[in-house]
C-alpha cells in the first residue's frame, strides 16, 4: 500500500516529555498535535475561577455546559494553544495553582466523558499525535501505534523544576516533587479510565536519551506503521 494516515498516542506519567515528543512526531509528519492535558487544565481553571464545587455532580455537569474548548494554531511556538471559551489560557493552565488541583478534576468521571467525546471527533480524521493518560487504552484503542513514555522519577522532577523556575523562580525542588508525585498517585489510581499502559503500546525510556535519539526512535516506529497498510 502507499502512505496512509495514523493515529498516534502517547501516554505516561507527568513530565516525562510526552507533549514534546508528541509535538516533534506531528511537526515531522506533517499531523495534527493535541495536547489533551490541556484540556482537563482548562477545565480546571473555569472550575477555580467560578467557585465550581466539583464535589457536586449537578454542578459539574451545569458548568460543563458554559465551557467551550479550542485549540488554536500559534505561529510563534508552533503548536496549538488551549483556548477557553475564546480566551487564550495556554499560559495561565500551566500555573501551580491548576496543577494542584488538575489531577482531582481529571478524576471526575462527567469531565472524563466530556473531554474523550472531543478527543474522538478529533481522531475523525487521522494524521494526529495526541497525548495523554488514557489515550492509548481509552480515547483511541484501536490506535496504529502507541507509546507509552516513561523516565526515572528524578529525572523527571529535575526537568520539570527547570521548566517551572523559569517561571516562577521562588518554586522549589520539594514542591516540584510533591506535587508530580501526587499527581502520578491520583491518576493512576482513579477509578475511571487510570493512567495504564496498554497492552500493545510500546515502552519508552527517556531516561538516558536526548531528545532528538528519542525522536528517532518514535519516528522509527511511525514510519514502520505508516508503510505496512
Ligand atoms: O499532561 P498534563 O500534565 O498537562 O496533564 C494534566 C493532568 O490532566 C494530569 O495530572 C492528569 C490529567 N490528564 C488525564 O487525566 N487524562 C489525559 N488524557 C491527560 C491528562
Amino acid at each position: 500500500g502507499g502512505m496512509k494516515k495514523i493515529i498516534i498516542t502517547i501516554d505516561g506519567f507527568s513530565s516525562c516529555g510526552k507533549s514534546t515528543l508528541a509535538k516533534q512526531m506531528a511537526n515531522e509528519l506533517n499531523y495534527v498535535f493535541v495536547d489533551s492535558g490541556a484540556m482537563y487544565r482548562a477545565i480546571t481553571l473555569y472550575f477555580l475561577r467560578n467557585h465550581i464545587n466539583w464535589e457536586k455532580t449537578e454542578d459539574v455537569v451545569d458548568a460543563l455546559k458554559e465551557i467551550n474548548l479550542e485549540f488554536q494554531y500559534n505561529d510563534h511556538s508552533g503548536k496549538s494553544d488551549m483556548v477557553l471559551n475564546d480566551e487564550n489560557v495556554e499560559v495561565l493552565i500551566r500555573d501551580m495553582l491548576v496543577s494542584e488541583h488538575v489531577s482531582e478534576v481529571a478524576a471526575i468521571k462527567e469531565v472524563r466523558e466530556f473531554a474523550v467525546d472531543q478527543q474522538q471527533r478529533m481522531g475523525k480524521r487521522k494524521g494526529l499525535v495526541m497525548d495523554g493518560r488514557d489515550i492509548g487504552t481509552t480515547v483511541f484503542p484501536r490506535a496504529e501505534l502507541k507509546i507509552f513514555v516513561t523516565a526515572d522519577p528524578a529525572v523527571r522532577v529535575e526537568r520539570r523544576f527547570k521548566e517551572m523556575y523559569e517561571k516562577n523562580p521562588s518554586i522549589t525542588i520539594e514542591e516540584v516533587k510533591n506535587n508530580l508525585e501526587m499527581r502520578d498517585y491520583i491518576d493512576s489510581n482513579r477509578e475511571f479510565s487510570p493512567l495504564r499502559q496498554a497492552d500493545d503500546a510500546i515502552v519508552l525510556d527517556n531516561s538516558n536519551l536526548t531528545r532528538d535519539e528519542q525522536l528517532e526512535l518514535a519516528l522509527e516506529w511511525a514510519q514502520s506503521k505508516i508503510s505496512c497498510s
